[in-house]
């Protein structure tokens, strides 16, 4: 506790956890007239999430009382640098609700495990309709019947559903057994997975992911040489397939990427010529690709990785995933609209509250799409790395992982029900600027519609996830 300043400390775990106990406190008085907080209710939240010495605990009373007098929802969403979606019209005083009701939601669930934490964040404030707007992947995405299944495509002869031979060439084809697999996998690591996008409050997952199974893909068949952000709002402007910040598919903007849907044009942009403009959630429907400016072509490619939510035989999905991932990052989906995975914070998530599919609902329940980076047998609790694409300041810079058994068939949250991923073969037609090694500048921040604005944003978002990184570091400290 010496070597930083007490009360720096004190203010920064002030700030991040007593919007917690002022909308508790506020809460639990059912008085939504006052913004009173109970100074004694925000030092036993700092105190129970051991935040606290007892001398400490002592100088909560002094400190806290000048701090949280000041914190009202404006305040947390000044801190957490909140924005709405286009047209947005709750009162603070909903917004407020809305932010009690995710304070409780965290302080009931952090305490039910230590494998992960959950903390207040730039989403604490939205609806459930919100947090479903800005997912956006369509119900019902399923990997086509037309594409050949995962564990088969570079094998026609080993069709059997069970992964009892190891018939599998090794460079070309994925590990048919699980003694096959790698320990673990990390494409990140590997140089296949460009930085964390924020799609603002455009549901352009899908766009997102699939924009950016191409880049593992580009990444690997140059071999490493060609790491680069394709453009989503390529998808978003010109997919007909799909529809914007509404809603789309990973496999119909696979087919759209790769020139198998009508409207293809046979590849992607660059997201440096094209850059993301729809952060708001307003869907530019004007498009401006065009074939000479392609950064990366496919031709007459078809999605040859996937596994969808029927019946796959006897081997566990888990195992099929990781047989995967191995081969590079897959687009997958998930249920993301609960409490746990919009304040996810930290660790390996082994429960999904909320969020929870089986077969009873599986087509309806996945509406979030995201990239599956890599996973690891050897940790704790063996786990699945997946990028989202909620900017750096949301859970591990961007990433969550979650633990690889549990949850039923399909996984936690869904995560095992499908996946796709576009085939090895991408021509590199138009190359850009290489991507920075260390980029977490958040991608949407600062776009107001114009292409001029990605430079000016990138020291402000750069200054915000160092101060954010900041953070975390002494919130571990503490801990
Ligand atoms: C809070 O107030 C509302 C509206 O007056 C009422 O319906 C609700 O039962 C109250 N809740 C508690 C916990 O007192
Ligand atoms: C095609 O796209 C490239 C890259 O965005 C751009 O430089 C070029 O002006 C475009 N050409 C036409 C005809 O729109
Ligand atoms: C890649 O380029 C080569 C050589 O120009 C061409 O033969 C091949 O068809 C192209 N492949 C794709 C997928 O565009
Ligand atoms: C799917 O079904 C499970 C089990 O019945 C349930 O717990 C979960 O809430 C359902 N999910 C959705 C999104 O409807
Ligand atoms: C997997 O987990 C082990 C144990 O926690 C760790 O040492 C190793 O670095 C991890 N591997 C990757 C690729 O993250
Ligand atoms: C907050 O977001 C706005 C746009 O949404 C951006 O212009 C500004 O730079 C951001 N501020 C910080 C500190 O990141």
């Amino acid at each position: 506790m010496s070597s930083v300043s007490a009360s720096s400390l004190l203010l920064l775990c002030l700030l991040h956890v007593l919007p917690i106990a002022e909308v508790l406190s506020q809460s639990n008085n059912n008085d939504t007239t006052t913004t009173t907080i109970e100074v004694e209710s925000a030092c036993e939240l700092l105190d129970q999430y051991g935040f606290l010495t007892s001398q400490e605990e002592i100088n909560c009373q002094d400190e806290a009382s000048n701090i949280v007098e000041q914190l009202e929802v404006e305040e947390f969403e000044l801190f957490h640098n909140i924005t709405y979606p286009d047209g947005a019209t709750l009162t603070a005083e909903e917004r407020q609700a809305q932010l009690a009701a995710s304070a409780r939601a965290i302080a009931e669930l952090n305490p039910m495990t230590i494998d992960f934490q959950l903390s207040l964040n730039k989403y604490s404030t939205l609806t459930i309709e919100e947090r479903k707007q800005r997912n956006g992947l369509k119900l019902g995405d399923t990997p086509g019947q037309d594409e050949q299944d995962l564990l088969h495509q570079t094998n026609a002869a080993s069709t059997a559903t069970t992964a009892s031979s190891s018939t599998g060439d090794s460079t070309t084809g994925p590990p048919t057994a699980t003694t096959d697999l790698p320990d673990s996998v990390d494409w990140e690591a590997n140089g296949a997975v460009t930085y964390v996008k924020d799609q603002g409050h455009c549901g352009c997952c899908w766009a997102i992911t699939a924009a950016a199974a191409m880049e593992g893909i580009t990444a690997i068949d140059t071999n490493y040489q060609y790491l680069q952000s394709l453009s989503f709002q390529q998808f978003i402007s010109c997919d007909s397939g799909n529809d914007g910040c509404s809603d789309g598919s990973n496999t119909a903007a696979l087919q759209y990427a790769t020139g198998s849907s009508a409207n293809s044009i046979g590849g992607v942009e660059a997201d440096d010529t094209y850059p993301y403009t729809d952060f708001g959630g307003t869907t530019t429907t004007t498009c401006h690709a065009n074939a000479t400016g392609l950064a990366v072509t496919v031709a007459g490619s078809v999605l040859p990785i996937s596994i969808d939510n029927t019946n796959q035989g006897d081997t566990p999905r888990a195992v099929l995933m990781k047989q995967a991932v191995a081969k590079q990052p897959v687009a997958i989906a998930m249920n993301a609209q609960c409490d746990i995975i919009t304040h996810y914070h930290s660790g390996v998530l082994t429960m999904d509250t909320g969020c929870a599919c089986d077969e009873s609902n599986i087509s309806s329940c996945l509406d979030h799409a995201i990239l599956m980076v890599g996973y690891n047998d050897t940790a704790p609790i063996p786990y699945f790395r997946i990028k989202n694409s909620w900017g750096t300041d949301w859970g591990e810079a961007g990433y969550f992982r979650v633990a690889q058994q549990g949850g039923g068939p399909f996984g936690f949250f869904g995560i095992l029900a499908q996946a796709v991923a576009p085939k090895s073969g991408i021509n590199v037609t138009n190359q850009v600027l290489p991507e920075p090694a260390v980029d977490a500048a958040d991608e949407g921040l600062g776009s107001d519609g114009s292409s001029s604005s990605s430079s000016s944003s990138s020291s402000g978002t750069t200054r915000r996830s160092m101060s954010l990184a900041a953070l975390a570091i002494l919130w571990w400290w503490v801990l």
